[in-house]
């Protein structure tokens, strides 16, 4: 097989300029040493398996398992990787959120972005007090203080087995001698150019992305190569930090002091039993987890009320509204950063409290949405956002890993001189409570802007294991429809003995209280005739919107991994001996 694709030097050649390119001036991390070998461990897999959103990061993760790194190194690798090969979505200006389960414990780091130490409650709403449009999406004022060097730093000096050179070289490999422009992304790019058009520098940096031509992003090359070189610092300290404050000056708010003080943070997972799983997903400052708990385990306590009912019936279509209603109402009331506002964790995921909420569910017809939640909303427009993989290895250590830049490529903003997509991140506080941001859902004063804090996501980044064994891994894109579409590919997997491909393209619908009785459909998988007749019948207006949903998801059986990428996009999954 050829592992990599349009370049001159070969595989051994990024191993080798991994070695060959000596440390300097940052012995505080002496990343270019190599970690001393490991104890020899005994695989517990037949495989190793990644599932990831396109082909250059999998032949990174090949490539990094044929060197002996585990899965931490992998996921490192197929981030920096997607950064370079993926930049409407992978990103190094963006942040996100790590599951990891390791020797058989879990673990989750957050490296989301955080607000700049200048950001004000009310910095996007003009002299009337109402929302400025466009404000926290375009430009400079959009962007957070990105994470994603940080966490991706923390995690290969915690876990990972190779030198951090390795897990650089094939995104520095990419960046430098290029990559083949898939139809996708330049259909993506299309878009995005629409969009920043006469708003931001975005074409200057990707004006030339066509498909077919072979890409190259020197500027990035060049800072990935002195990340490699000398380790995060380079990014939240060094030049590139210096070449991120001077793009801002006189436009934005990030300054060098915003990006020294930057640090990913480890938190405890969600953790909940289900079915005989345990599920390691992700906490605030996502609410995703929560979100996924409460669903799995409302739907668990209404399985009187699915017993008999088809998959995605009108019946099963309106009881998983009724449950997506209420977790949805808890959602925008109660969710926020941790380290700004108490989120009652405890009790949004107990099994009582659950009950009680399951108990509300009406099985004849929808439940008045002011009785659950009163508010207005907008429905989101239609934008895309976000990228996820899964990794196992063949030790059966397992990584979830889900990052952004929010919309596709971010704020549209390239910082100058670096090549570094500009998240637009700042979009997913409330900048106003109760009016709904991008993905048309609204938040309260625990979502509100805050100097340093992170701001509300619904990235879920999910393990199950069973008898403390890994047993699915699994993620995806899609704003507020990520946890409702990893519910509803869980329940295909679970509850309808699906196989894993099939689980993973079949239909996925969304309601999220807000706008009333709409459920979101994707063309995809449409709901369409005689179906959509009868779930309108119910009550509920039909609304087609794409979710971007990219699920990535790798299943153990017995101990053979199997992986699937979702056919939405242009996802790859390799089996690894
Ligand atoms: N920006 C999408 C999310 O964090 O959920």
């Amino acid at each position: 097989m050829k592992l990599f694709r349009n370049a001159k030097s070969s595989a051994s050649g990024f191993a080798l300029a991994a070695l060959l390119s000596v440390s300097v001036g940052f012995l505080e991390a002496t990343p270019a040493v190599a970690k001393p070998p490991a104890k020899a461990q005994p695989a517990v897999l037949t495989a190793s398996a990644i599932a990831v959103a396109d082909e250059y990061s999998a032949d990174a993760a090949e490539q990094i398992f044929k060197e002996g790194g585990n899965a931490v190194d992998a996921a490192v690798a197929i981030a920096f990787t997607l950064a370079v090969t993926y930049p409407e979505a992978g990103n190094i200006g963006g942040g996100g959120f790590m599951t990891l389960y390791v020797d058989g414990k879990p673990y989750f780091l957050d490296y989301r972005e955080r607000a700049p130490l200048a950001a004000t409650k009310n910095m996007y709403l003009d002299d009337k007090g109402e929302v400025i449009k466009g404000m926290s999406l375009y430009g400079y004022r959009a962007v957070g203080v990105p994470g994603t060097v940080d966490g991706m730093w923390q995690a290969q000096r915690r876990f990972g087995k190779l030198n951090w050179k390795q897990v650089l070289a094939p995104a520095i490999h990419y960046a430098r001698d290029g990559f083949q422009v898939s139809e996708q992304l330049q259909q993506r790019r299309d878009d995005a150019a629409k969009e920043f058009a006469g708003k931001t520098n975005f074409d200057t940096y990707f004006g030339n992305l066509k498909q077919g031509v072979n890409f190259k992003q020197p500027d990035l090359a060049a800072v990935l190569q002195r990340i490699s070189d000398q380790g995060a610092k380079d990014f939240y300290s060094g030049k590139t930090a210096g070449l991120i404050a001077e793009s801002m000056r006189g436009h934005g708010l990030i300054t060098r002091a915003d990006l020294q003080q930057y640090k990913a943070v480890w938190r405890q997972p969600i953790q909940a039993d289900w079915k005989g799983y345990r599920v390691y997903t992700a906490p605030p400052p996502s609410s995703g987890g929560i979100g996924l708990v409460q669903l799995l385990k409302m739907k668990a306590d209404r399985a009187a009320d699915f017993k008999d009912v088809p998959l995605n019936s009108p019946q099963y279509i309106h009881l998983i509204a009724e449950i997506e209603k209420r977790v949805f109402a808890d959602r925008a009331q109660y969710l926020g950063d941790p380290d700004f506002y108490k989120v009652p964790v405890a009790q949004l995921t107990d099994d009582a409290y659950i009950a009680k909420r399951a108990s509300e569910v009406n099985p004849e017809t929808p439940s008045d949405t002011k009785s659950v939640q009163p508010g207005l909303g907008t429905s989101m427009p239609e934008k895309a956002e976000t990228t996820h993989f899964s990794v196992v290895d063949k030790w059966g250590n397992a990584v979830s890993n889900t990052y952004t830049v929010n919309g596709y490529f971010g704020s549209g903003v390239v910082a100058d001189r670096t090549g570094i997509v500009l998240n637009d991140e700042m979009d997913d506080f409330s900048a106003k409570p109760g009016v709904a941001n991008m993905f048309g859902v609204v938040g309260s004063d625990a979502n509100s802007i805050e100097p340093k804090k992170r701001p509300l996501s619904s990235m879920s980044p999910t393990i199950l294991t069973k008898d403390g064994k890994v047993s699915l891994v699994i993620g995806t894109p899609g704003g507020s429809r990520i946890f409702t579409s990893i519910f509803q590919v869980i329940n295909n997997i679970y509850d309808f003995d699906m196989p894993l491909p099939q689980a993973v393209g079949a239909m996925r619908f969304h309601h999220q209280l807000l706008p009333p009785n709409t459920i979101f459909w994707e063309p995809y998988q449409p709901i369409d005739g005689e179906l959509a007749k009868q779930v309108e019948a119910k009550g509920y207006t039909l609304k087609a919107q794409n979710f971007n949903g990219d699920i990535q998801a790798i299943k153990i059986n017995g101990n053979t991994p199997e992986a699937a990428a979702d056919p939405r996009g242009r996802g790859v999954t390799r089996i690894i001996q």
